[in-house]
This record gives structure tokens, sequence and C-alpha cells, in this order.
């Protein structure tokens, strides 16, 4: 990789955040969520570039296969079954987590074909590879759309202190960081 790729890569590492260990962990999914956002951008900057992107290609590969695995995991492991042990009935809850868990198995087929079709520098996207590109963006922008208005405002209302604080254990365990809980000074 050429000098200036690498630092294309560290740029796009810095999209990469930290968990804070004070924080709300509900806070740092919808942090995720901005940075998807985000990617979802660059993604439709792929499906209009007419030479290939390398910062973008990059961002979009680092989020995909770092930071996605783990927010998909938050939600799945801690925060979908959180919701459905303290939803209420009028909630609904389970119509949603079905429709959520059904985007997440779309996204596990989806995701590895987006990041084949990146994996080459060189490569210029033909039309029917650009239209996958803007339909993966779009399904995940309306799965954002979603979990961030009606997901995480009911999670808000409904997660006890300590499913709080168990689903912020687990997700720094799930990213190496669980001995932050013992000594977060280090
Ligand atoms: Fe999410
Ligand atoms: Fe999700």
């Amino acid at each position: 990789m050429s000098a200036k790729s690498d630092q294309r890569l560290m740029n796009a590492g810095a999209m990469i955040s930290t968990l804070d260990i004070s924080a709300n962990p509900l806070d740092f999914i919808a942090e995720d969520h901005m940075r998807e956002r985000e990617i979802c951008a660059l993604i439709d900057q792929l499906t209009e570039a007419h030479t290939p992107d390398d910062y973008a290609r990059v961002s979009v590969l680092a989020f995909l296969s770092h930071i996605l695995p783990q927010h998909l995991a938050d939600e799945e492991i801690d925060l979908f079954p959180m919701m459905r042990a303290r939803s209420e009935p009028e909630d609904e809850i389970e119509k949603v987590v079905e429709k959520l868990q059904a985007d997440h198995r779309h996204s596990a087929i989806d995701t590895p074909k987006i990041m084949s079709l990146l994996k080459d520098a060189d490569h210029v996207h033909d039309a029917d590879e650009r239209q996958m590109l803007a339909a993966y963006a779009l399904r995940a922008r309306h799965h954002l759309i979603f979990e961030n208005a009606i997901v995480l405002p009911l999670a808000r209302v409904r997660l006890t202190v300590s499913d709080l604080a168990e689903m912020k254990r687990n997700m720094l365990t799930r990213r190496g960081l669980d001995r932050l809980l013992e000594n977060p000074s280090c």
C-alpha cells in the first residue's frame, strides 16, 4: 500500500471512535448511527464517482469490517433482548424487533457483496454495481431512521439503570476494553 493510501486509511480510522466508559451506552449506539449515516453518504459518492475514490472506498471498508459487526452485536445481543424484556404490551416491541432482525439478516447477506465490490482500489463500477451500492445505502438509511425514531427513544424510557450498566459492560468486553471497568485511568 502506498504512503498516500496509508494516510487515507488513517483518516478513515479516525471515524472509529472509542467507547466512552462514562457515557450512556445508548448514546454510543446513536453515535454509531451517525457514523453509519456518514458511510451511506460516502457510498453515494462512490456510486456517482467516475474515477475510483480511495478515501471513500477505504472508509466504507473500515466501517463494514470493524464497526458494523460490533454494532450489530450490541443490538442483537444486548439492546433487542432488553427491549423485549422491559417493553409494555402497547409498545408492540415484537413487531419492531422482528422487522429490525430481518433487516440485519439482509445486511449479513449484502455486506460481504458490497465489501467484495470495494476491495479493488482501481475498479470502476458498472451500472449494476452502482445500483447495488445505492440500494445498500438506501436500505441502511431506512433502518437507521427506524432505530433512531422508534427504538432508541423507547429504550431510553424502558431500560433500567442496571440494564444500561450490563449493556455497557458487554459493549466494552466485545471491544476488548473491559479492563477499563476495573481501572478507568488505564
Ligand atoms: Fe443500529
Ligand atoms: Fe440495527
